[in-house]
């Protein structure tokens, strides 16, 4: 395989992810999943947002002193008192970055700053200047970046550079663009920058788009990709941390990048982030939602025992899933329930297979699925006493659910 470009994975779970009503997090929170993080391999943590509250002070401030391999960043508005808050909770880092934002759209500088885009300029110079002279290490952010004027956000860019700033990030704020635009938008600010700083996507769900959008940022010339653990964040969120990583790790074929992400702490992570929070991911999330692995449709069941490729991009291993799993279901099929009977430790000849066969169909009819223990009590009752006359059409016995 070609040798792969390395991006950098900026975890912002625990700031941008925590914004979203109902995942705020305790310090001692933030600290257990920011240690979870740094094993997990990502390069850069999002702390908080300091001046927020001192509740977020003390986290980052916790998290800067505890966890030293990864950079641990935070955010501040382009204004000096934010930029002094966040860098006195950070100044105790290993590797601190100081994360300055200002908007830079029409749409925000009219109606929520009310400024104009020279202003804008002179601000993020004196505030990026600022932070530069604190911290080597200084991200930018052109908040709402997709809907500003691209020769606009090229001055920005340029400005900021040139002011200190080392990454110049580009956010698709609200989640509007699509992957074509933000291709267009990161190619012309890399053409213009070269390597005067690393380009870094943001881009939030609101139209479902985050993970390709990112993926289109990367193959545009981002080095940095800002995503979270089950792609929590504001209102739909942010880019999924793990679909991002096992995009680029699947489809390493059509994409040379590679983290430096240990991809079985991927499920892991999402459970002990579900866990804090309280809420868990939709059970057909990819990567790490309990259906990820799963397959109930007799035709996938077959196909899944013959060869696990037929129906599985990747192994569930590889993300710490803790295997394939064969549902039993209305559409599943002899093959898969016979294997579900050698799992139990029952080897089972084809008419008792059958007659059981009608049994879990009929009862998956009522209850949808059929779990271990349902089954292990049809087999007790099969065997003890068997039907007197079963019939599988040949229809039902073919495998025929698919899906
Ligand atoms: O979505 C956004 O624009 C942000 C910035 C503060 C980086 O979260
Ligand atoms: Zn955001």
């Amino acid at each position: 395989m070609a040798t792969r470009t390395r991006i950098h994975v900026f975890d912002t779970t625990l700031r941008d992810g925590e914004q979203a009503p109902g995942f705020s997090m305790t310090p001692a929170e933030k600290l257990r999943l920011a240690q979870q993080l740094d094993r997990l391999g990502v390069d850069i943590i999002e702390a908080g947002f300091p001046i927020s509250s001192d509740g977020d002070f003390e986290a980052v401030k916790t998290i800067a002193a505890a966890v030293r391999r990864p950079i641990i960043a935070g955010l501040a508005r382009a204004i000096p008192a934010d930029i002094d808050r966040a860098w006195e909770a950070l100044s105790g880092a290993a590797r601190p970055r100081l994360h300055v934002f200002l908007a830079t759209s029409d749409i925000h500088l009219e109606h929520k700053l009310r400024i104009t885009r020279a202003q804008c300029l002179e601000q993020i110079k004196r505030s990026v200047a600022h932070a530069r002279a604190l911290c080597a290490d200084v991200e930018f952010s052109a908040e709402d970046a997709t809907r500003s004027d691209l020769a606009f956000l090229c001055e920005v860019s340029v400005a900021a550079v040139e002011a200190g700033a080392t990454t110049i990030n580009l956010p698709d704020t609200v989640g509007y663009a699509l992957p074509a635009d933000i291709q267009k938008m990161f190619s012309t600010v890399k053409q213009l920058l070269g390597d005067r700083a690393i380009l870094s996507a943001h881009c939030h769900n609101d139209l479902g788009l985050a993970v390709a959008n990112s993926i289109a940022a990367v193959q545009a010339g981002a080095r940095q990709v800002e995503c979270t653990i089950n792609g929590i964040g504001e209102r739909a969120g942010n880019a999924s941390l793990e679909e991002i990583v096992m995009t680029l790790e699947v489809r390493a074929d059509a994409l040379p990048f590679a983290t430096g992400i240990n991809t079985p702490g991927l499920v892991p992570a999402s459970n002990t982030l579900s866990a804090i929070v309280g809420v868990s991911v939709p059970p057909n999330k990819a990567i790490v939602g309990a259906n990820a692995f799963a397959h109930e449709a007799g035709i996938h069941q077959d196909g899944m025992l013959k060869y696990e490729l037929t129906y599985e991009i990747m192994r569930p291993e590889s993300v710490g899933a803790a295997g394939t799993r064969l549902v039993l279901g209305k559409h599943s099929g002899l093959r898969g329930l016979d294997a579900r009977c050698r799992d139990l430790g029952h080897r089972l000849r084809q008419p008792e297979l059958e007659r059981l066969y009608v049994k879990v169909t009929a009862l998956a009819d009522r209850t949808k699925t059929v779990d271990d223990d349902q089954l292990a009590a049809i087999i007790r009752d099969e065997i003890a006493a068997p039907l007197a006359v079963s019939t599988v059409t040949a229809s039902r016995r073919g495998d025929a659910a698919c899906h």
